[in-house]
């Protein structure tokens, strides 16, 4: 099974409906918050459920929502199929979008899931569909030094404001005989330092700078990247 596939099931790192429900709500907030205007063009990629997408598409223009599972993209088009402004599209139908054309491109939690290869031709696409002015926002990646204790202890500081800190212990004990452990230890996750991720996209053209992650995990990190 690779992570792509893994992807098209139910994964038990939402610990509870009340979990998936806050954690969108929270990085559609963030994500609204880059939004450059009222007419912004958006792409989140590797979006996920996006159970919050509405929120974000209410301050831009036009939103795409690309992800590579097609249950999520299923359950996406059925959730946004009265909202004429949020497009579902899977990862190869982001090839046919016009260059140029995009003022925002949010990807969050989806590059430990990416090979290295698959990371910089993603930069090369993302680049050229950016508009002259546009954003590339590359959030929750995991820097070298993160341990899964990290991520242990910033769902519990969550569960803990969220009150859902009794889902969240039993779901640490599930997902630690689940399918997703199994893959952790198997696939492995990508980790990318600061230096590496800089690099990374001054090599593909981009000025890029470290920010504030978006979501629950200070420990993870972002970078928010233009055209050189
Ligand atoms: C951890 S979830 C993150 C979802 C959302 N961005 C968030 O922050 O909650 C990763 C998502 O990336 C999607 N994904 C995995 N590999 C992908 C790929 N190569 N292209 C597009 N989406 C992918 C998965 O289907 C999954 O929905």
């Amino acid at each position: 099974m690779s992570w792509r596939d893994y992807w098209n099931a139910d994964s038990p790192i939402y610990v509870s409906d009340r979990h998936k429900t806050l954690h969108y709500a929270l990085i559609a907030r963030d994500v609204a918050a880059l939004v450059p205007g009222p007419g912004a063009t958006v792409l989140d990629h590797g979006c996920g459920e996006a159970l919050s997408a509405g929120r974000v598409a209410a301050a831009c223009g036009r939103l795409y929502l690309c992800d590579g599972a097609p249950l999520v993209r299923d359950r996406l088009s059925r959730r946004f199929a009265d909202e004429p402004t949020i497009v579902v599209l899977a990862p190869e139908e982001v090839d046919g979008l016009p260059d140029g054309s995009v003022d925002l491109v949010v990807v969050n939690s989806l590059l430990q899931y990416l090979s290295f290869e698959e990371l910089d031709a993603l930069l090369g696409l993302w680049r050229l569909k950016l508009s002259a002015r546009g954003t590339l926002v590359l959030a929750d990646v995991l820097p070298p030094d993160l341990s899964p204790l990290d991520d242990v202890r910033a769902l519990l500081a969550f569960a803990w404001q969220g009150g859902f800190l009794r889902a969240a212990l039993a779901g640490l004990v599930r997902t630690a005989f689940s399918d997703y452990r199994k893959l952790r230890t198997e696939l492995g996750l990508t980790h990318h330092s600061e230096a590496e991720m800089l690099d990374a996209l001054r090599a593909r053209g981009f000025a890029a700078e470290r920010r504030p992650n978006l979501g629950h995990n200070p420990k993870r990190m972002a970078f928010a990247a233009r055209k050189a």
